[in-house]
């Protein structure tokens, strides 16, 4: 495996990916770690990533200089680039001008991590200090006008740096030099595929439960559903998945999981039907967090009253994945691994009850899990699913939620998805990307809690309008209004207004978030 030494700046993670995408495993290890933690990971080569900070600066991050003699091939980029030349003993200067964006480096002589490479090529800058000395025994392998040290390079030691970011997609050859890196200098071998990980994972799953058993609250979002594939391959009904169903999904959506998880997997599958509890419970209730709260607490209420029955269930398994960890400890609290794992106090154990916690998935990125649940053969309306609440509708209705306004809301979203859906497929055969510029990423319905007049036939109506909400969006911190075709909003709307008794007008939500957000509770 390879370590990316994570200086602070959002590049780890994308480094991470662009090495996961070469079919080599990589991990994210704080900067600070020791050289004897990283002889016990036994990695096979060490990337050093961007970050924000100088590093003469006081409390600049830096690295445990018995690092770089460990024997291991490392590659810095930017900040991990001007460490390597301070650790060393090269030298890094501030300047005022910086470097931010596109620039044309120019190699000014053969190197392994260039192969393949032209002389002139178009790189990735975002800095302002640079490296003015290359450290003893260093080469200079290429220069900018304003950087004249744009890489460096001491190839006995197998250590190798570069001031411009190879992980950006917008350097041109950066997925050719972090390959050149990984199979020519370091001779990493390319075996981090999807199939062999569903063996891999399966076999350690077997081994780790053995003869005991293992449940799971299956939601029948993307990351539990790979989680009970994954479990149904591994271990086949030792494990109970537990589906509670709070009466909340879209339309159509409690059966789909149970079919697929029924006929397809060969599972202990256990349906909870708790629509009636919930009702009772949310009756009369019009405070989105309060709304939250009730049904967050009676999750879990009805999955350990179920756990609690069954016999001989030593693990409970979660699709905890690896951003999840990643945010929820190292980075935030500058912590070491060991400490990462804070979030899982987060589960309310009743006294007295323990369940020792599986996470298959948690050293796995979002669309990385998609591609597991394609590999172990879950259906594409899983795996693509769009991101959806906990709180499912109960947060799409404004105000108290009623059987009546749920009815209303599962049958006017269902409209907004069908269409939705063909409209992104037409736009995913057109540019042959899923999440291409104009696909919509979150699209739903939201009721409001409120009436108005129109005219139906020769009838004056007095019913609900209904929202649409459709945003375009990569990650949910931002997003925008999705610029959807006339002809497309039109067909929505008098579908709707046909086919749902109660609704006699529609409005779509035209706000980005910021400052909007894209639920509306
Ligand atoms: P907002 O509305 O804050 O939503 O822009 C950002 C993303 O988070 C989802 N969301 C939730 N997910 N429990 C969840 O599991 C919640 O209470 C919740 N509220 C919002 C929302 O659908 C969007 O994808």
């Amino acid at each position: 495996k390879v370590l990316v030494f994570d200086f602070g700046a959002q590049y780890g993670q994308l480094i991470a990916r662009r090495v996961r995408d070469l079919h080599v495993y990589s991990e994210i290890v704080p900067c600070d770690i020791t050289a004897d933690e990283v002889r016990a990971m036994n990695p096979a080569a060490l990337i050093l990533s961007g970050g924000p900070a100088s590093v003469y600066a006081e409390d600049a991050p830096t690295i445990d200089p018995e690092v770089l003699n460990l024997g291991l091939p490392v590659l810095g980029f930017c900040y991990g680039h001007q460490t390597m030349a301070a650790v060393l003993g090269g030298e890094v200067s501030h300047s005022d001008i910086g470097e931010y964006g596109p620039a044309t480096i120019e190699r000014d002589r053969e190197s392994a991590l260039f192969n393949a490479t032209p002389i002139e090529q178009t790189v990735w800058m975002s800095h302002r200090d640079s490296v003015s000395r290359a450290p003893e025994g260093f080469v200079v392998t290429s220069s900018t006008d304003v950087c004249p040290v744009a890489s460096m390079e001491c190839p006995e030691r197998k250590l190798y740096s570069t001031q411009f970011h190879p992980e950006v997609r917008h350097t041109e050859y950066g997925q050719q030099i972090l390959s050149n890196f990984l199979f020519n200098i370091c001779g990493i071998e390319p075996t981090w595929t999807m199939d062999n990980l569903v063996e891999t994972m399966s076999r350690e799953i077997r081994e780790k439960v053995g003869d005991d058993r293992v449940i799971l609250a299956l939601s029948g979002g993307v990351d539990s559903s790979v989680v009970a594939a994954l479990g149904a391959r591994a271990i086949g009904r030792q494990m109970t998945c537990v589906f509670i169903n709070h009466g909340l999904l879209r339309k159509g959506e409690p059966e789909q999981v149970e079919e697929v998880f029924t006929k397809q997997f060969d599972v202990d599958f256990i349906h909870v039907h708790a629509e009636d509890r919930y009702a009772a419970l949310l009756d009369g209730v019009t405070e989105p967090e309060e709304k939250r709260r009730i049904i967050g607490t009676q999750f879990w209420k009805e999955f350990f009253a179920v756990a609690q029955q069954l016999d001989g269930v030593k693990y409970l398994a979660q699709g905890t994945i690896y951003p999840d960890i990643i945010e929820s400890g190292a980075r935030k609290t500058g912590g070491k691994a060991s400490t990462i794992k804070s979030h899982h106090n987060l589960i309310p154990f009743p006294e007295g009850v323990h369940f020792d916690l599986i996470e298959p998935l948690d050293h796995f990125f979002k669309d990385e899990v998609r591609e597991l649940g394609l590999a172990l053969g879950l259906p594409e309306h899983i795996v693509y699913r769009q991101p959806f609440p906990g709180p499912g509708l109960a947060i799409r209705i404004i105000g108290a939620v009623s059987p009546e306004k749920l009815e209303i809301l599962k049958n006017a979203d269902a409209i907004v998805r069908e269409e939705l859906d063909a409209y992104n497929a037409r736009l995913f055969e057109a540019t042959g990307e899923r999440n291409s510029e104009h696909s919509c990423w979150q699209y739903f319905a939201v009721l409001p809690d409120i009436k108005s007049v129109g005219v139906m036939g020769d009838e004056r109506t007095y019913q609900r309008p209904v929202i649409i909400r459709a945003v375009e969006s990569s990650d949910a911190m931002t997003a925008d209004w999705a610029k959807l075709p006339y002809e497309v909003l039109g067909k929505i709307s008098s579908r709707i207004v046909a086919e749902v008794p109660g609704v006699n007008r529609v409005a779509y939500d035209i706000t980005s978030k910021p400052p909007a957000t894209i639920e509306w509770e």
